[in-house]
């Protein structure tokens, strides 16, 4: 099964990932992770996402297929793989279909995570507190928001458009909460 958990910053797509890959034996795949994780190493490609993260804008499309490229042969190696954050753009989104066709696999369930902007905003800042994550500034999160109006939320239409399974679900509440409805969904998407 390869699965897309979608959502806008804070949205909980990281949280409720974990909990997916745990009970579902999937992979996580987190493009931001994989990112966080350069930066921290001060790779070349940390350098240059370093910049455009801080800011809250999407770093260029080509840069995170290759990454997505070099991580998804072994990731579909298993029982399956849960994309966190990617795709991110309708590019992607294509690259990713493509890349998929060539082992005769497609995306199969889309979960959207569903949270009033005014709830995200609140996770984001409190989370600045706590973690200090580079782009929980208010100046970064508005970029964020805007970058995922303006190109992300494009990416459920392209596969609502496929005819692939999309599950709407309310992520408000407590973790454990969003995460019955979410197991709900995937169980019954999966009969
Ligand atoms: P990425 O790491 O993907 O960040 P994001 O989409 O902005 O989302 P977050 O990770 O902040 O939130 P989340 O939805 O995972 O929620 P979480 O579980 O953490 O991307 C970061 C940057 O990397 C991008 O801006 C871009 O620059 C770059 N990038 C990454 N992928 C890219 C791509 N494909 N193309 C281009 N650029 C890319 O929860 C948030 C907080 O809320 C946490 O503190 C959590 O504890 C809390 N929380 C979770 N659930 C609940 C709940 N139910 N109630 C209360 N609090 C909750
Ligand atoms: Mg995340």
């Amino acid at each position: 099964m390869i699965g897309i958990i979608f959502g806008p910053p804070g949205s909980g797509k990281g949280t409720q990932a974990a909990r997916i890959e745990a009970e579902f034996n999937l992979k996580h795949l987190s493009t931001g992770e994989i990112l966080r994780a350069e930066v921290a190493r001060g790779t070349p490609i940390g350098k240059e996402a370093g910049r455009i993260m801080a800011a809250g804008d999407l770093v260029p499309d080509k840069l995170i297929v290759d990454i997505v490229r070099g991580r998804l042969p072994e990731a579909e190696a298993g029982a399956g793989v849960l994309l966190d954050g990617f795709p991110r753009t309708v590019r992607q989104a294509q690259a990713l279909d493509a890349m998929l066709a060539e082992e005769g696999h497609r995306v199969d369930l889309v979960i959207a995570l569903e949270v009033p902007e005014g709830d995200l905003i609140e996770r984001l800042l409190h989370r600045a507190k706590v973690e200090g994550r580079a782009d929980d500034t208010r100046k970064a999160i508005t970029e964020r928001m805007h970058e995922y109006h303006k190109l992300t939320e494009a990416v459920l239409d392209h596969y609502a458009r496929q005819g692939v399974a999309l599950e709407r679900i309310n992520g408000t509440g407590t973790p454990e909460q969003v995460f019955d409805r979410i197991r709900r969904a995937i169980v019954i998407s999966s009969r």
